[in-house]
């Protein structure tokens, strides 16, 4: 759909301050028109006038001179302030309105949309693409209808003055305008991809600028500028096209423009030489010619602000058109608290519509139980839980909750019952305080503090330079792995979901932070669904069941002492564990042993 159309409803809830910064403008233009026929009077009837005393003539002189400076004063400067004013207030208000729109999107947008796209391209719809369209509107709400109006009422008044002269000079400007339109093609295709490469670029450095201290560890600043160079280079490449463009467009269109006042006025000389003309109007025409110039190259620099407030018009629209393929039903229902079990029903699952990530994968979560996924890296263990929370939506099969399909639940509902904690907690920049009440903001400070003890968390929180105040720096960085996972914990306490999802929660950790993570998570398990997802397997031997997952589907499921009885894969994976486990610590001091742990 033509993104103007999409525009239309945002301009005019802005309607009634279009409308007075239209009239102001109208005023601001339409007065300055008055000056040539001012002039001309002045020259044709009282500077020659023989009949008029001097004395008459000095006083109608000092009245017209003070009536026009009166009307400059009292009515075209105020008209400029009300056209500036309404029009730049109605341009922020529907920027602000479009930014609360993408930025609503962003929460709109499901899973699929943020691990296919970089968040700098985001950056760029909020920001920049929204900032061009400022000009934009002032352009097509006001600009071009006010240059196009003055042009007419000139080309009126001069053609009152001289047809034949005003013919030869709409001419010259139809060709001018002819030839800016053509050009204008080739200034907006080279724009659009100019604005195209913008959003890479802006993408590429907002990712480097995230990745600025791993950079650093892996020393790959030199083939990061590098890449930036090339990045670079391609888009001055671009601008240059485009400001070359541009410039072609500009040269023919203002060489044209210079040159057409004397044209028209040489002509005119012609007619006054014939007496056909009076002196006082071919100085109006020249003056009317000289004003036919301005709207002209307004019109003119207006077609690439249009080209690029369109191409970034569209931009945002698709963007707020991305199709959410997570979607609520039309009346969903609420679930209040898991209180039977989950089931899932021969879910088959792919990320890319391609490669089946998950097939036949059926399970039974009881509530209350303790359940632990393991099995190798890639097999789906995460996908389980991005499933589980509605991240992503199963392909085939079903997911089920208290006996009814969890797409079926408001989105809302379904995620307040479940906690998540895997092994890199998002921290927002903000006080420790903040990043536990996530789930709460209106928490009593009693709650926080007892949410954080139960995660282990209130004595290091207590040691921090401002407590619970202390602000985390960005993606806390200033906590350690250990901290932080125990702030995710405390967040989940503080939110008492009914289902607790932990992946791999604490298998970054160091082997004191570890125990205290476990031992936090034993506090949890009272009265909850727990499902985990454990590398270390001796962390999930006291699991009611674990579900063994290989290549996207179950091949095994047991207790812990089932499962070593089957002699199978789960069999496999734990005496190599446990073997590498016991040469480590017979042979702590050898690097071949460190090499067996990191194997296993
Ligand atoms: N967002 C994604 N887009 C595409 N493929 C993905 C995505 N996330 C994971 N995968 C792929 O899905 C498979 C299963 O991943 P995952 O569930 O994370 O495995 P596990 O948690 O068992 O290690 C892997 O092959 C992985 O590459
Ligand atoms: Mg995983």
């Amino acid at each position: 759909m033509n993104p103007l159309r999409r525009f239309l409803p945002y301009a005019g809830k802005q309607k009634k301050l279009y409308l007075l910064g239209f009239a102001g403008s109208l005023f601001r233009f339409l007065i300055p028109l008055s000056v040539p026929l001012v002039i001309k009077y002045l020259f044709d009837h009282l500077l020659r006038s023989e009949t008029m005393s001097r004395s008459d003539k000095m006083d109608q002189l000092f009245l017209i001179a003070g009536l026009m400076i009166a009307v400059f004063f009292a009515v075209r400067a105020p008209m400029e302030y009300v056209r500036q004013y309404f029009m730049n207030k109605a341009n922020n208000r529907i920027i602000t309105a479009l930014r609360q729109d993408v930025f609503a999107k962003v929460h709109a947008l499901d899973a699929k949309y943020f691990a296919d796209n970089r968040s700098g391209e985001i950056g760029t719809r909020f920001f920049d693409d929204v900032e061009k369209i400022r000009g934009y509107m002032t352009a097509i709400f006001s600009n071009v209808w006010i240059e196009t109006i003055v042009l007419l009422f000139v080309t009126g008044i001069m053609f009152s003055l001289n047809p034949v002269l005003t013919l030869l000079a709409v001419l010259l400007v139809a060709i001018q305008f002819t030839l800016a339109h053509f050009l204008s093609r080739r200034v907006k295709s080279t724009t659009r991809q100019m604005m195209g490469y913008r959003s890479v670029l802006s993408g590429f450095v907002f990712e480097r600028i995230q990745g600025a201290s791993l950079s650093k560890l892996f020393q790959s600043e030199k083939r990061d500028s590098e890449q930036l160079d090339r990045h670079l280079e391609r888009f001055e490449r671009m601008t240059d096209k485009q400001a070359g463009t541009h410039a072609v467009s500009l040269a023919a269109v203002n060489m044209l423009s210079d040159i057409t006042p004397f044209l028209v006025v040489a002509a005119g000389s012609l007619f006054v030489i014939d007496g056909r003309l009076s002196l006082g109007s071919l100085i109006a025409f020249f003056a009317y010619v000289d004003r036919m110039r301005a709207p002209v190259a307004a019109l003119v620099q207006a077609i690439p602000v249009i080209a690029e407030g369109s191409v970034a018009l569209q931009s945002v629209f698709d963007f707020l058109a991305t199709p959410v393929s997570v979607k609520e039903k039309e009346q969903p229902a609420a679930l209040d608290r898991l209180s039977d079990s989950i089931l899932f029903d021969r879910v088959a699952f792919s990320y890319d519509g391609k490669e089946r990530v998950l097939h036949d994968m059926s399970f039974l979560l009881r509530k209350g139980g303790t359940y632990a996924f393991v099995g190798e890296s890639g097999g789906g263990k995460s996908t389980v839980l991005q499933l589980l929370t509605r991240m992503y939506d199963v392909d085939a099969g079903r997911v089920l909750m208290d006996g009814r399909d969890i797409r079926d639940y408001s989105l809302a509902s379904l995620r307040s019952q479940i906690g998540i904690v895997t092994q890199d907690n998002f921290l927002y920049s903000s006080s420790v305080r903040d990043n536990i009440a996530m789930a709460k903001p209106d928490a009593a400070e009693e709650d926080i503090i007892e949410a954080a003890r139960k995660a282990f968390a209130h004595d290091f929180i207590r040691t921090l330079p401002d407590g619970y105040g202390t602000e985390v720096g960005e993606r806390g960085v200033k906590l350690s792995g250990g901290q932080k996972q125990r702030i995710a914990l405390a967040r989940v306490f503080l939110k008492d979901p009914s289902l607790i999802l932990l992946d791999e929660a604490t298998s970054a950790l160091d082997n004191e932070s570890e125990e205290l993570v476990q031992s936090s998570i034993e506090r949890i398990r009272k009265g909850k669904t727990i499902v985990m997802i454990a590398h270390r397997l001796s962390t999930v031997v006291h699991a009611d069941r674990i579900f063994v997952v290989r290549k996207g589907t179950i091949v095994e499921s047991g207790s812990h002492e089932e499962l070593l009885q089957m002699e199978g894969y789960y069999w496999e994976l734990y005496t190599k564990q446990n073997s590498a486990g016991i040469a480590a610590a017979g042979l702590e001091t050898t690097d071949c042993a460190a090499e067996q742990v990191k194997a296993g």
